[in-house]
């Protein structure tokens, strides 16, 4: 009999390559998205949509109760910091309330959970690089306490059942189909002005480092983390600035264009590594993309996209 997955967020970014390997390891993949922020034609037509907002638990429940998933992988989430300050009630309802009900309705399935939530917003800027799991995350918005909040209930569902959920927090991740006007996503929004030959501003003056980790390295862990429990960081342990990014990306391009540098903008972290000892030793997982040829590989993918958008 063919496994079922439920994705949530699947028609987002790594939502829909977290679709595509299930579906090429045979498994019958629903995605649940209320297309927010994620687009339909991101979902393979091998894959079911439905479009569901997650806070609605009686909309949710019909979902589980059609497909009976063996899996969750729990994506869906507001991931915009700044959505986030202006709006936090809406941001709790969707990351808190949202992760309750799909764990809520895992129990009722007695299927194991895997949460994406974020190292670079829940660390804070006076951590130790790289951050290890065990440090008591300093959230500076409302989505890294949100997140933080989920995760709890993450672990309590964990601990208090018989079923493994598994918290994966994940550090910058880029790759093809993420988008170019999203208010992170340096790889993406820095491919964007390159193809259309527009000078980027570094803030910071391009010295903000970050943990980028390329998204199939992000599906991997994903993957290996299902039916796991614990709280793992899923990153590379490398930083990288963002100067250093967009030079790679100029490499990649084979252009040359001096961007302008400015201050770094009000609660925007300065530095962001991540240590991934834990993921590598409890899961025997590692990523296998250096960003060198992450950047290569995604200029050339999102450069497609953008010309067939
Ligand atoms: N991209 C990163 O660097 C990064 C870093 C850390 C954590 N994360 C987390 O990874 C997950 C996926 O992020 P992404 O970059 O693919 O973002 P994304 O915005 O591309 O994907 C999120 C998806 O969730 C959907 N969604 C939002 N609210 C929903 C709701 N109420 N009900 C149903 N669907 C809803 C959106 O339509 C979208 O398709 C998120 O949980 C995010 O917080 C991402």
């Amino acid at each position: 009999m063919t496994d079922r997955a439920i994705v949530t967020g699947g028609a987002g970014f790594i939502g829909s390559h977290v679709v595509d390997s299930l579906l090429s390891d045979g498994y019958a993949v629903t995605v649940v998205d209320d297309l927010s922020s994620g687009s339909e034609e991101r979902v393979p037509a091998a894959a079911e949509l439905r479009t569901v907002d997650i806070v609605d638990l009686p909309a949710l429940q019909k979902v589980f109760d059609d497909v009976a998933p063996q899996a969750i992988y729990h994506l869906a989430a507001q991931a915009s910091v700044v959505a986030s300050v202006a709006d936090p009630g809406r941001d709790c309802d969707v990351n808190v309330r949202g992760t309750l009900n799909v764990l809520e309705l895992a129990g009722r399935a007695g299927a194991p959970v895997v949460f994406t939530s974020t190292g670079g917003a829940l660390y804070g800027d006076e951590a130790p690089r790289p951050t290890p799991e065990d440090r008591i995350p300093a959230p500076l918005s409302p989505y890294g306490a949100s997140k933080w909040a989920a995760e709890a209930y993450v672990r309590t569902w964990s601990l208090s059942s018989s079923i493994p959920h598994a918290v994966c927090r994940l550090g910058n991740v880029y790759g093809p189909r993420q988008s170019p006007h999203g208010e992170a996503g340096v790889v993406a929004i820095f491919t964007g002005h390159l193809n259309e030959g527009r000078t980027p501003t570094l803030y910071g003056h391009g010295q903000p480092t970050r943990d980028y980790i390329y998204v199939s390295d992000v599906v991997s862990a994903l993957r290996t983390a299902s039916g796991r429990s614990g709280v793992y960081n899923i990153a590379t342990g490398v930083e990288t600035d963002v100067m250093g990014i967009w030079k790679g990306l100029c490499a990649a391009a084979g252009i040359e264009l001096e961007p302008q540098l400015a201050d770094l903008r009000p609660g925007e972290l300065q530095h962001s590594c991540l240590d991934i000892s834990r993921a590598e030793a409890e899961l025997g997982w590692r990523p296998q993309v250096p960003i060198e040829e992450g950047l290569v590989l995604t200029y050339r993918a999102l450069t497609e996209e953008f010309k067939d958008s």
